[in-house]
């Protein structure tokens, strides 16, 4: 044993070195293979985990585009839509002629936000089970856990949610009837995020002529085929200093030809006058 040492002795630094190639060989993979970040949500999970869960949802799915948390600021934050802080306080008990316990009415306003408008606010929110939310059913309950500890411990688990209707609007995207341009842009709810008045920013910029004009010469395409584009496929140009995701992606399926050529040409005709 000892006479083998002598020979031994100077490989130890590349046994050292060996020994840690192997480690790390067999480290990477495993970073590599980490699971997915879209965790499945057990029906085992506790409210608080499910809260956590919600909190790191709330942040990826766009809700804080127009929602704001400032602790102690009132329903009236800094943002679009109102302060989520003290929604659990607010709403303990529902709202009036609605949901009358916190969690159906949490559950009310995020399937179908137009049910109940808060008061001072437009209709301008999105359904979640749509784009761009798109929240399941479990990633719902995971939102509401996370609003419930926003004032309180959260209390619910996957199952004491109630499911969206199946006639709630978004479950199936409602299809519009009139040709009418002027009504579509009210009825698709475009008037919530888009003013047709140079100047007048809302969630999404101003939907004058001049100004669109601009963009699609800038973009190097015709004001028609730029504005098809922009509804029909709003990710493919995200005007900078809006925020992306917002507008729903799914006119293209909502409106037949008929209508979105005649959305087109009232865009592109709109305030073109002197
Ligand atoms: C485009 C802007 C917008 C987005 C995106 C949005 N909301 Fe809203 N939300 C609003 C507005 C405006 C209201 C108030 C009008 C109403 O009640 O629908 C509201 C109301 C609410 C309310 C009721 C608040 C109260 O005080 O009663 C909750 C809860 C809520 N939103 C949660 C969410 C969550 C969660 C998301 C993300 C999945 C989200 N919202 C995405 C604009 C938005
Ligand atoms: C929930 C809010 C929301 C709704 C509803 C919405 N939009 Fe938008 N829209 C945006 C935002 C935000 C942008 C800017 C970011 C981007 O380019 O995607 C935008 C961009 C656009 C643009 C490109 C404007 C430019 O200057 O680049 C057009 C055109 C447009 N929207 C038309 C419409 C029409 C028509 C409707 C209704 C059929 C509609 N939008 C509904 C939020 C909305």
């Amino acid at each position: 044993m000892t006479r083998t040492l002598p020979y031994v002795t100077p490989l130890v630094p590349a046994l050292i070195v060996i020994a840690f190639f192997v480690w790390f060989a067999n480290w990477i993979p495993q970073t590599r293979w980490e699971p997915p970040k879209a965790q499945a949500i057990g029906a085992d999970l506790a409210p608080e985990e499910l809260a956590q869960i919600g909190r790191t949802v709330v942040r990826q799915r766009g809700c804080l585009a127009c929602h704001t948390l400032e602790p102690g600021g009132g329903v009236k934050g800094a943002g679009r839509g109102p302060n989520l802080a003290g929604v659990a306080a607010r709403r303990a008990q529902g709202v009036a002629g609605g949901p009358d316990n916190l969690v159906a009415y949490l559950a009310q306003s995020l399937y179908e936000p137009s049910a109940y408008l808060v008061e001072g606010y437009a209709n301008i929110m999105p359904s979640s089970v749509t784009a761009p939310a798109n929240l399941n059913y479990e990633e719902t309950v995971a939102v509401i856990a996370y609003l419930q500890s926003l004032g309180k411990a959260p209390t619910v688990k996957v199952g004491d949610v109630p499911r969206p209707a199946a006639s709630a609007p978004g479950a199936q995207p409602a299809a519009v009837a009139s040709a009418d341009p002027a009504a579509m842009f009210t009825a698709l709810a475009c008037e919530g995020c888009h003013s047709l008045v140079a100047g007048e920013t809302r969630v999404g910029p101003p939907l004058d002529a001049a100004g669109l004009k601009q963009v699609a010469a800038g973009r190097g395409m015709s004001l028609e085929a730029f504005l098809m584009e922009s509804i029909v496929n709003p990710g493919a140009y995200e005007k900078p200093g809006f925020p992306g995701g917002v507008m729903p992606p799914d006119y293209g399926t909502r409106l037949n030809a008929t209508q979105l050529d005649a959305m087109v040409r009232y865009l592109a005709a709109h305030g073109g006058r002197p």
